[in-house]
């Protein structure tokens, strides 16, 4: 089996659908936000606040070395596949598929967060924002592209499982 990297904005559903992915397919899942808050021992937005974003981004990068090669179902970080060497590792763990989900379905899921430190302030502009300067990185990192909007996260993985398993 190849593995399975899932990129997309927060809020996209990576950790929810690749659980029920990596539970179908049989395999190991990981999620790097959770396995670089384990390694450093605080959360997200204790890690932005103590060392700033480079750290953490220096870290997804460093997490991704050390995943190579390893066949998981893996959900990425939203911001991951900003940085080119990240491009590069994730396109060479397995098949790539890119989360979309539309402003309004993202801004009704996020609303309220309190967990994610680039969405601080007025959380429709950052969505809109930061959105608009992923979308196309996503895109053309993608091996696929699902469309979560109107879809349950088991519809999703599904998908997924017929489409690319
Ligand atoms: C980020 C997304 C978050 C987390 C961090 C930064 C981003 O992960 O890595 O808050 O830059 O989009 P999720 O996509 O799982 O929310």
């Amino acid at each position: 089996m190849d593995s399975f990297i899932l990129i997309g904005f927060m809020g996209a559903g990576k950790s929810t659908i690749g659980k029920i992915l990596a539970k179908s397919l049989k395999c190991e899942f990981i999620d790097t936000d959770s396995a670089i808050e384990t390694k450093e021992g605080m959360s997200i937005n204790s890690i932005f606040q103590k060392y700033g974003e480079e750290y953490f981004r220096n870290a997804e990068t460093e997490l991704l070395k050390l995943l190579s090669g390893k066949k998981a179902v893996i959900a990425t970080g939203g911001g991951m596949p900003m940085r080119e060497i990240n491009r590069k590792l994730i396109k060479e763990s397995g098949k790539v598929v890119f989360l979309r989900a539309k402003d309004e379905t993202l801004i009704d899921r996020l609303s309220g967060d309190t967990q994610r430190p680039l969405l601080k302030g007025d959380i429709k502009e950052r969505i809109k924002t930061i959105r608009a300067q992923r979308e196309e990185t996503y895109t053309k990192l993608s091996d696929y592209i699902v469309d979560t909007d109107d879809k349950t996260p088991e519809e999703t993985a599904e998908t997924i499982v017929k489409e690319l398993a």
